[in-house]
């Protein structure tokens, strides 16, 4: 080891060329913002589903997300700044990993070859990554921009509206199907390569993480194909009254009484 470093010195020296730092800084970067993109996916999947418990429920979750507990009044632009973070730590993401995808035909097949031989699961899922992460720029972009624009639009019936009526359902079921494969599969390999469950038996705890991995993948799928379901659901029977706004339970029964 140490005759390479001195190796290298001397070419350093000798041709005034310095080590970069800069590589190793990027890597740390991408599996940053990754974690920070995945436990956010984590917390995204369960707000959303709160429609699952019912319209007033979505409606609680909307208004707690525009800061109404804390101010009491609704701040939608709350929800465009999150947007907006999320769009910037999305992109810094997307554009360090763009370095490492295939950059022509050529590499493309290669790569493709090589997988073909080596028949290693953990090899072909660096594949899925770029194929998911691909994906994954144009139709997150799109979400995003469209969540950021219109963040007062967020509600049982305004999110479900967007769902039928603004034919936001097949770009939906697509990025759900991009962003939990990409998701689990990404924080299986920062856990392996930064070691943080190695244990004792690294090789053991390996296999285990892969089960709670597909474990991981199957809960959010389920839950995100459920509540697509259930906008879906509201969105087709709140066809005709498109545009009209939820009244949550508690506000009709007050101008009752
Ligand atoms: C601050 C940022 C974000 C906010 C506020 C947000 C909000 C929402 C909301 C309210 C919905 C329900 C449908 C609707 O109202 O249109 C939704 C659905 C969805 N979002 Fe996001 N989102 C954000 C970021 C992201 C990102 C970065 C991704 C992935 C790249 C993503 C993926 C999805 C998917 C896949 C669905 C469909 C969920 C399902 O089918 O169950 N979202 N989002």
């Amino acid at each position: 080891m140490e005759v390479v470093q001195t190796r290298v010195d001397e070419v350093e020296s000798k041709f005034g060329v310095k080590k970069s730092r800069t590589p190793a800084k990027l890597d740390y970067l991408q599996s940053a913002t990754g974690l920070m993109l995945a436990l956010f996916m984590w917390a995204h999947m369960i707000l959303v589903s709160s429609i699952l418990f019912g319209k007033d429920t979505m409606y609680e979750v909307s208004k707690l997300m525009e800061g109404k507990p804390f101010f009491g009044e609704s701040y939608p632009i709350l929800v465009t700044f999150t947007a907006i973070l999320l769009a910037t730590i999305f992109i810094t993401h997307a554009a360090i990993a763009i370095r490492k995808f295939p950059g022509s035909f050529k590499q493309y097949t290669l790569y493709r070859a090589h997988m073909k031989r080596m028949k290693h699961s953990d090899t072909n899922l660096w594949f899925y990554q770029i194929f998911t992460g691909f994906v994954m720029f144009f139709l997150g972009s799109i979400h995003l921009f469209i969540i950021m624009t219109n963040s007062a639009d967020i509600g049982p019936y305004a999110s479900s509206d967007r769902i039928v009526s603004e034919w936001m359902a097949p770009l939906y079921l697509l990025l759900l199907l991009a962003v939990e494969f990409h998701g689990s599969i990404g924080l299986y390999r920062l856990s392996i390569k930064w070691g943080w469950f190695d244990g004792k038996d690294p090789k053991a705890n390996r296999k285990k993480l892969k089960k709670f991995k597909w474990a991981i993948t199957a809960f959010f799928m389920t839950l995100g194909l459920l509540s697509l379901a259930a906008y879906i659901k509201i969105g087709l029977e709140h066809k005709a009254n498109y545009g009209e706004k939820y009244i949550p339970t508690s506000e009709i029964q007050g101008v009752i009484k």
